[in-house]
């Protein structure tokens, strides 16, 4: 039910992918737009699936598309690892960002959710990956993702970098 995509793959399914973005981002409290979904199809995963270490997991039901998660190796100078190291902590900095797996996204359509789907594509997602740590912002406050990322063991490394997201870690090693 869950398969890990290569960069065709991805990029093939990117129309699937920017659906399920944005039903669940687009959602009440998340309220993206359909341009934002778009733009993610077509601008942010071809650009991502470029980066070194990408990885795309996807959920089907019935042969469609009803979640996914995916990530890369996050480097110094690129733009979020720039914007954490810019609020961040310096001794969080120093330590964590630079040669991390970033998770960039993980959605799963709305009507889809609540069933383990987030659950396994995170854990399926974050099998065998080389890196020794792993890096990614969610929202602040008490929403499914940031409860689902701590039941899978990451630690807050900065509660609130400033516009409402939380720096979370997680150590593979
Ligand atoms: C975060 C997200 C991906 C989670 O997806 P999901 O498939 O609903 O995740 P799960 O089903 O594994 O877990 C969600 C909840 O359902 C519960 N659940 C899982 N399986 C269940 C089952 N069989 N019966 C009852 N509850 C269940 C989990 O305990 C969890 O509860 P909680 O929110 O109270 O902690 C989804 O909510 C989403 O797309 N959100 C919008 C986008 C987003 O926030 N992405 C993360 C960006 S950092």
């Amino acid at each position: 039910m869950i398969d890990v995509l290569d960069v065709q793959q991805s990029l093939g399914a990117a129309p699937e992918l920017a659906a399920v973005y944005l039903s669940a981002f687009g959602a009440p409290g998340y309220d993206e737009d359909a341009a934002r979904a778009e733009e993610f199809g077509n601008e942010q995963l071809p650009l991502h699936s470029q980066r070194d270490g990408f990885k795309l997991v996807a959920a089907r039901s019935d042969d469609r598309i009803v979640g996914f998660a995916y990530g890369f190796t996050g480097q110094r100078g690129q733009w979020w690892s720039e914007r954490v190291a810019e609020a961040a902590p310096a001794e969080i900095v120093e330590e964590w960002v630079g040669g991390h797996f970033e998770i960039v996204d993980l959605a799963v359509m709305v009507e889809a959710q609540g069933q383990g789907l987030g659950s396994a594509l995170h854990d399926v997602l974050m099998a065998d990956l080389p890196h020794e740590r792993a890096l990614l912002t969610t929202w602040a406050d008490d929403r499914p993702a940031p409860r689902l990322y701590r039941r899978k063991g990451w630690q807050v490394l900065v509660p609130d970098l400033g516009w409402g997201s939380a720096l979370y870690g997680l150590r593979l090693r």
